[in-house]
């Protein structure tokens, strides 16, 4: 029954916040469970507490001291969570443990409202498109870093989705894109590249878009499939930031 509400909130405002939340790593699983089957991430180097189905982002080494070293990167671009994936991120749902007293922020941005602001000519434009994505494009060649093993790499070959998706519970037509979209198929690779990074900055509108500044102890659940999220940058030398996420499957996007 109270899931109920809360799933009813979720499909309404996109992005729910639960102040002050005291949530050990089992209870957060047992959480996502309610949305859906949970992920299990094939960066199994991030794997958090024994449970696969967790995500731990830290910048701490084993003494909690700051190890220089952002946990990754590629959270810093606007992207949907699983989008290359052939059935894409639902919910996602983070805790945070230990929050950075300057930056490492998480921006939210309205994909439905993003979609609606369009002009005619460029959602006549997209209409029909269908956008490659491919987190080996997104993480290993863009940022660079904690690249995947060719395993991995097998394991998620790119997939394409429409770039104009119909919400499976509202029914609302909203943009799909984000980091992970590489090239257009069927379209020339540069052309598509061009295109893929024009219209990502264009959905981006300061009023469409919520910037959350966290504290410990808040869990944050959002809508993958209406929204484009981003972290922003933090000093791993200095700050100290440990957040656990896990993502709910949801299905193949369609047009
Ligand atoms: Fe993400």
């Amino acid at each position: 029954m109270l899931f109920r509400s809360i799933h009813t909130a979720f499909l309404q405002y996109q992005v729910l916040l639960f102040r002050m939340q005291d949530l050990p790593p089992g209870r957060q699983v047992e959480f996502a469970r309610h949305f859906g089957e949970v992920q299990i991430h094939v960066m199994n180097q991030y794997h958090a507490d024994g449970y696969p189905e967790l995500y731990r982002l830290s910048n701490l080494d084993e003494n909690g001291n700051p190890n220089g070293k952002h946990p990754d990167k590629g959270t810093l671009a606007w992207h949907t969570d699983g989008s290359w994936r052939r059935v894409t991120g639902q919910a996602t749902i983070i805790y945070a443990e230990v929050v950075a007293g300057e930056g490492g922020e998480t921006h939210f941005c309205d994909m439905y409202r993003a979609y609606e602001r369009l002009s005619p000519e460029w959602k006549k434009r997209i209409a029909n498109l269908l956008a490659v994505h491919n987190l080996d494009f997104s993480r290993t060649r863009r940022h660079g870093e904690e690249p995947m093993t060719e395993a991995q790499r097998r394991e998620v070959p790119p997939v394409d989705h429409p770039i104009v998706r119909t919400h499976p519970d509202t029914g609302r037509k909203c943009l799909f894109l984000g980091d992970h979209a590489e090239y257009i198929a069927g379209m020339d690779y540069d052309e598509g590249r061009a295109l893929i990074d024009e219209l990502n900055a264009l959905a981006v509108h300061p009023d469409l878009t919520y910037e959350h500044r966290w504290t410990p102890g808040e869990l944050i659940v959002w809508d993958n499939r209406c929204l484009m999220h981003r972290a922003t940058d933090y000093d791993p030398a200095v700050q100290r930031r440990v957040v656990r996420r896990c993502t709910v499957l949801g299905e193949i996007p369609r047009q």
